[in-house]
């Protein structure tokens, strides 16, 4: 098994896990919760960097004739990437624990935060369930093995 797939698997899955906690803010607790978030950003450029390939690829396909599932695929995937932005940044904004110094005075910034989480539960969903064909095929490789 090549070690490149290892580590994307594992990436991913610390990612959704990562995900999971994040959205139960009373089970990780607050300080925790803000400093998880910063990190998932971390992982995510190294998510986004071992699937370059794929992005190249398919930012060229998507403007020469590509099948609507790419198309689709593709959508989703800048989706959940600006959802995921606006999800942390909206966070830093409303820092109690991890960067006081960097939160705005405007509550607004809490409720936007909440909202675009929700939008983002809802595009990992999505992502997860596209993907799930790759998902159980790499399971298997790993169970029979
Ligand atoms: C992918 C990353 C993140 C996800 C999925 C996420 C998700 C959530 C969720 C679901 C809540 C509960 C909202 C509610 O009260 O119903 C929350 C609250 C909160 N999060 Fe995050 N969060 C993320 C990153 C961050 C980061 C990076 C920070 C700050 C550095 C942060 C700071 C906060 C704060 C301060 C609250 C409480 C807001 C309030 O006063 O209602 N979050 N987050």
């Amino acid at each position: 098994m090549r070690p490149r797939f290892l580590i994307v698997l594992t990436l991913d899955l610390i990612l959704l896990l990562s995900l999971c906690a994040l959205e139960h803010v009373p089970f990780t607790g607050m300080t925790l919760h803000e400093w998880l978030g910063l990190a998932i950003a971390v992982l995510i450029v190294i998510h986004l960097l071992l699937s370059w390939s794929w992005i190249t690829a398919s930012t060229r396909r998507f403007f020469r004739g590509a099948s609507n599932r790419t198309r689709v695929n593709y959508v989703l995937n800048l989706s959940l990437f600006a959802f995921m932005v606006a999800v942390i940044f909206s966070g830093v904004l409303s820092s109690q624990q991890a960067l006081p110094a960097l939160a705005s005075a405007n509550t607004r910034w809490a409720r936007l935060h909440d909202r675009f989480s929700d939008g983002l539960v809802a595009l990992a969903a999505t992502h997860l369930a596209i993907n799930w064909d790759w998902l159980l095929a790499a399971a298997r490789k790993i169970l029979v093995r």
